[in-house]
């Protein structure tokens, strides 16, 4: 069965609590359990994480490398800031689907830039929760291509 690896970046543990009124009012948890319900329906397995540390998110894309056949990542502000990532996501041969719930394009300049978007097959961002299921979907398509 090929295998997906979802990464989320700082502060989405928080979503819940965090700014419902931008990032609606799931948590962390219930997107997980909404990417491993879209796996199942897509004969594909996830492998979902959360870090608030740039290091280990870099750590867990070097160590990707062979295991998966595809990424998600929502990098939150570490898509606006982080070239480590960037270089990270460059080693990987397999296609990047770069997910935002909100769309930062319609928010502060400071989100107007992604280090993530060069690398990115295709990016979802302003479907909320919903786009997780989207971007599972779009990939298995990309991965069986
Ligand atoms: C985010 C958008 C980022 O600008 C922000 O820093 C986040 C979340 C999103 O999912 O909408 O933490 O990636």
């Amino acid at each position: 069965m090929k295998k997906i690896l979802i990464l989320n970046g700082p502060n989405l543990n928080m979503l819940g609590q965090r700014e419902p009124e931008i990032y609606g009012t799931l948590t962390l948890k219930d997107i997980q359990n909404l990417c491993e319900n879209t796996a199942k329906e897509n004969d594909v397995a996830v492998d979902f994480r959360q870090s608030n540390h740039e290091g280990e998110l870099v750590e867990w894309i070097q160590s990707a490398l062979h295991d998966f056949d595809g990424l998600i990542i929502n990098a939150a502000a570490y898509t606006h800031t982080s070239i480590a990532i960037h270089d990270a996501l460059k080693i990987l041969k397999y296609p990047i689907i770069e997910v935002h719930l909100s769309d930062p394009d319609t928010r502060e300049s400071f989100r107007h830039h992604s280090f993530i978007a060069p690398l990115a097959t295709e990016i979802i961002k302003g479907k909320g929760a919903q786009g997780y299921a989207q971007a599972i979907e779009n990939l298995v398509k990309l991965i069986n291509l």
